[in-house]
């Protein structure tokens, strides 16, 4: 037996009771004849003591020598201690150590295994297993694990049946690139790993099983953010015979759950706004709208006086950034590099000092009279003690700046606020984009959406006109979940894949399988997918997913850990029938 309880376990009622412990030296203090060691388990702390009254000389001689981390078990009676630590749940007693061995030896950790590391991201994630023994990422995991079973039991409760899909399967198109993986037995062939496993679930609606979820990792190939990971885990989840608000109600359910569960707080119906509406108030297709700052047109009444800039603009757009009148000449300055930086990119931006006494300072004065201001102010709700924001440019640049500059605010001005939550649906976004580039128009969720009743006809006049039954879930300003109503016709989806550029024959050859299925009686049907390790992190009160992830992979897609992607030997290649010189086949 290596233990009779663990390391957060005792408390004075055990007093007197002798006991087995195995855990982690976290520190040890030596005062000569004293020797106090904090042991650690997954569990807690708790103190050990040997000194010269109750040890033996030896035994202290053996538990000195001993380093962090080391693992060791002892044995030892529970007594109350003299100087109580009222920071831990365990610090009223400690052990009189008795014996003790040494279950294994560590060498000295390359960073503080304590909440406050010295050990930077990238050395952390090489020696996650280290990481890992820290409190912050223990509780994360422990998190995760804890919002995935509320997960599993609610759905479950709500008669949905958690199905395994397949992970080597034939691309679907979600708008990143396939992870491939070659196949041995069919030389020259490959498997794509799923960005999602949205033909599967679609498929077993066709199947007849009515409510399906799973808990499911998902592979793309995209650029990485602190919200993406190359691979990354849905709560994915699909029903027949529902409208768009059924499937609205049933994951508003799930998500006013978990938040009341997890943090006790009541969040009421959700506010549900069209994208177009959001694109409007907010430049962003994923409003946080725990804080207002909401964009208000200028065009009226900034483009009647001499200003070139506004004249010319296709948009002038401000917000009121509250109590900030008080901004330093040098804060503003700051502010207009920020917005001028290339990631953000616009050219320069105006601004209006909402004075106390009423008047306002601009740095358009030449241009505008008092009154004019007056109308901005009021055209933004700016109050007296604000300070108004005006950018200007061509719409949809000028939206995406405006938006970057109102969250930089509302970071600095701490209105992000990681206990309050103000979840939001975005609805009727555009079925179609236009990649400017190619000129091409993609599916803006999946090929397999449905447009709203009645706008098929729309696809040939007016591609970019046409509303999709697709709907995002945003939690504090991050897309924690989307989804949509499918095509479940034939023919629609035929039109469908022809109007995203596709021949028959390649859809047929894609998507082929979906669409006979389609032939067979298939119910209507509709669904979504959350992210679980954003959803995970936001209830966590964080916005990076990687602390979430047990072992995450870093900012170019590698595991610096087991040191993945990494050359395969030139037989493997070889097997694969993949003797293409390109390829780094690892000779040795
Ligand atoms: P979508 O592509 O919107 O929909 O993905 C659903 C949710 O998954 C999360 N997510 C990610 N999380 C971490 N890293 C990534 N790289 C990443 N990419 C996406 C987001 C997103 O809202 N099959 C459809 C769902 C459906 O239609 O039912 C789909 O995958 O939180």
């Amino acid at each position: 037996m290596y233990r009779s309880h663990n390391c957060g376990e005792l408390r004075v009622s055990n007093c007197g009771q002798k006991v087995k412990l195995s855990g982690w030296i976290q520190k040890s203090r030596d005062k000569g004849f004293m020797i106090w060691i904090d042991l650690r388990d997954r569990y807690g702390i708790t103190q050990l003591i040997l000194d010269s009254e109750r040890s033996s000389a030896e035994l202290i001689e053996k538990l000195r020598e001993l380093g962090r981390e080391t693992v060791i078990q002892v044995e030892g009676e529970v007594v109350e201690r003299s100087a109580k630590n009222q920071n831990i749940p365990t610090g009223d007693i400690e052990i009189v150590v008795e014996t003790v061995e040494v279950l294994n030896q560590a060498k000295l950790p390359p960073f503080t295994i304590e909440d406050q590391t010295d050990g930077g991201e990238e050395l952390r994630m090489k020696y996650r297993y280290l990481d890992i023994r820290r409190n912050p990422v223990k509780k994360a995991l422990m998190f995760r694990h804890q919002v995935s079973m509320m997960v599993r039991n609610y759905l479950s409760e709500q008669d949905f049946v958690e199905v395994e899909t397949p992970y080597l399967i034939k691309s679907t198109p979600e708008g990143a690139r396939d992870f491939v993986v070659p196949s041995r037995m069919n030389q020259g062939q490959f498997y794509a790993l799923p960005q999602s496993p949205q033909t599967f679930k679609q498929l077993l609606m066709v199947g007849g099983l009515d409510r399906y979820f799973q808990i499911v990792k998902c592979f793309r190939d995209e650029d990485l953010r602190a919200d993406r990971q190359p691979e990354f885990t849905q709560i994915d989840c699909e029903m027949s015979f529902v409208t768009q608000d059924d499937i609205l109600q049933v994951f508003e359910g799930l998500t006013s759950y978990l938040i009341k569960e997890i943090h006790g707080v009541t969040t009421g119906a959700f506010p549900r706004m069209t994208y177009d509406e959001a694109m409007k108030r907010y430049g962003n297709d994923k409003p946080d709208i725990r804080f207002g700052m909401e964009f208000a047109e200028l065009n009226s009444s900034a483009q009647h006086r001499d200003f070139g800039v506004f004249n010319s603009a296709e948009l002038v757009v401000a917000i009121a950034v509250p109590g900030a009148v008080e901004y330093t000449r040098k804060q503003i300055d700051a502010l207009i590099d920020w917005v001028k930086r290339p990631q953000v990119g616009a050219k320069g931006m105006v601004y209006v000092k909402c004075n106390e006494d009423g008047s306002y300072k601009s740095s358009v004065d030449k241009f505008y009279t008092q009154e004019d201001l007056a109308a901005w102010a009021e055209a933004c709700g700016a109050q007296q003690g604000d300070l108004i924001c005006v950018l200007s440019g061509d719409q949809k640049s000028t939206r995406t700046q405006m938006s970057a500059l109102r969250m930089e605010l509302a970071e600095q001005l701490n209105l992000r606020k990681a206990d309050e939550f103000a979840p939001l649906w975005v609805v009727d976004f555009p079925l179609l984009e236009l990649d400017e580039e190619t000129g091409v128009y993609h599916a803006m969720h999946h090929p397999f959406t449905s447009p709203k009743e009645g706008q098929m006809e729309l696809l040939d006049k007016d591609p970019a006109s046409v509303r999709a039954n697709a709907y995002d879930l945003v939690l504090n300003g991050n897309e924690i979940g989307g989804g949509s109503i499918r095509i479940h016709d034939k023919e629609v989806q035929k039109t469908m894949f022809k109007h995203l550029g596709f021949t028959e024959q390649e859809a047929q050859e894609q998507f082929g399988f979906l669409m006979n299925a389609f032939e067979y009686g298939a119910p209507p049907h509709g669904g979504i997918a959350f992210g679980l390790d954003r959803l995970v992190a936001i209830l966590g009160g964080q916005e990076s997913i990687r602390d979430f992830i047990a072992f995450p992979k870093n900012n170019a897609g590698r595991d610096v850990m087991i040191d993945a992607p990494a050359a395969v030997d030139a037989a493997q290649l070889e097997e694969l029938g993949l003797n293409i010189t390109n390829i780094s086949a690892d000779e040795s």
